[in-house]
């Protein structure tokens, strides 16, 4: 008797931190952003998924870190099945569990390691082959931010320039040990707000209410070029101050946004004042804060100076916790190790 068709998979992703934010969608059905963005994904931290598809099963099940997940969250994973669905021509339910190992309660992003991690293991279920690149341009329906989350190391995701967005998709710049002694303090802050309004959603009130967008956009294709060089030169000088110039230009796009977008608490503000005294008192940038839709500081720093950065930010009022972190490694099969690890190609 022939074995049934195995149809589950189980895959890991890392979340990220860009560097060059993604703020914008200009193609909403092809999910094609206005512009270029460049992260880093992270080590230690990683969603881990699983997909069972059952022939036998009309309605998806979705369990979220133990929990059974209802509506917005399990609406975005079903329209996401149903785009792998469509893709291998099946009309099979599945059981989707999501872990995070990563304290996702208090506001870390996981969007993007949660949708790499569902691309891949929906895709490697229903037996799809796909390259990475493919998965990236899969895994951005999901949530932009998780094209970049399928590589590991320093990663930009192209907007690219057709019509029909076939060249728009994430890459890998330079793999994750390409810069060990580069590190980001990742700073959780206390009664961080829960977001009111979806990235997706807060992002287009940008591109039309904010009278800087513009200028931001006529900006990046320079500073992804700058960034570029300063990150193959391992250029801490050059970086640190780009980093933040870049997060200013973000932060500055959803302030002017009507009504307005504020996702930093006083604690979060008073730690890039922080980081600024840092440097000028070392006068070099001894370290460049970041952050996304959310009140959360990446603060990148050099190995020799991690130490007294993570203690004298960690010690403010209201910072809650800290993490050190590194480049990491790309979205893997983690079910099957005969099979290979990576998806095949780029
Ligand atoms: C500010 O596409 O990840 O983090 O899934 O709705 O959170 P949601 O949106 P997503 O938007 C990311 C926005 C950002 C910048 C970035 O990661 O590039």
């Amino acid at each position: 008797m022939a074995r049934p068709l195995d149809l589950s998979a189980t895959y890991e992703a890392a979340p990220n931190i860009a560097l060059v934010k993604y703020w914008g969608v200009r193609d909403r059905d092809r999910m094609v952003p206005y512009n270029s963005s460049i992260s880093v994904t992270l080590d230690r931290f990683r969603s881990r998924t699983t997909v069972r598809f059952d022939p036998g099963r009309r309605e998806d099940r979705v369990e979220l870190n133990g929990a059974v997940a209802s509506g917005g969250p399990r609406e975005a994973a079903v329209r996401f099945l149903d785009r792998v669905r469509a893709l291998a021509g099946v009309p099979f339910g599945a059981e989707v569990r999501s872990e995070n190992n990563f304290p996702t309660a208090s506001g870390l992003a996981s969007s993007a390691s949660g949708f790499a991690a569902l691309a891949g293991a929906a895709t490697a279920a229903l037996h799809l082959r796909r390259s990475a690149r493919q998965l990236s341009q899969l895994a951005r329906f999901g949530s932009g931010s998780a094209s970049r989350s399928v590589f590991g190391g320093f990663v930009e995701w192209r907007a690219g320039t057709k019509r029909d967005g076939s060249d728009c998709y994430a890459r890998p710049l330079f793999g994750p040990g390409h810069w060990p002694s580069l590190v980001d303090v990742v700073l959780i802050v206390r009664g961080a707000p829960v977001k009111a309004v979806r990235s997706e959603d807060a992002m287009q009130a940008t591109v039309t209410t904010s009278p800087a967008y513009a200028q931001r956009l006529a900006e990046i294709p320079g500073r992804i070029r700058r960034m570029r060089s300063a990150i193959r030169e391992r250029d801490a000088n050059l970086l640190f101050p780009l980093i933040m110039e870049e997060c200013d230009s973000f932060r500055e796009v959803c302030e002017t946004t009507r009504p307005s977008l504020d996702y930093l608490t006083t604690t979060s503000r008073a730690l890039l004042a922080e980081v600024r005294t840092l440097n000028r008192e070392a006068d070099r940038p001894v370290a460049a804060y970041t952050h996304d839709a959310g009140a959360h500081l990446h603060v990148f720093t050099l190995a020799r100076d991690a130490a007294r950065v993570r203690h004298r930010l960690g010690r403010m009022p209201g910072v809650e916790r800290t993490f050190l972190l590194h480049a990491g490694p790309g979205g893997r099969r983690v079910d099957r190790r005969t099979v290979p690890a990576a998806p095949v190609g780029t």
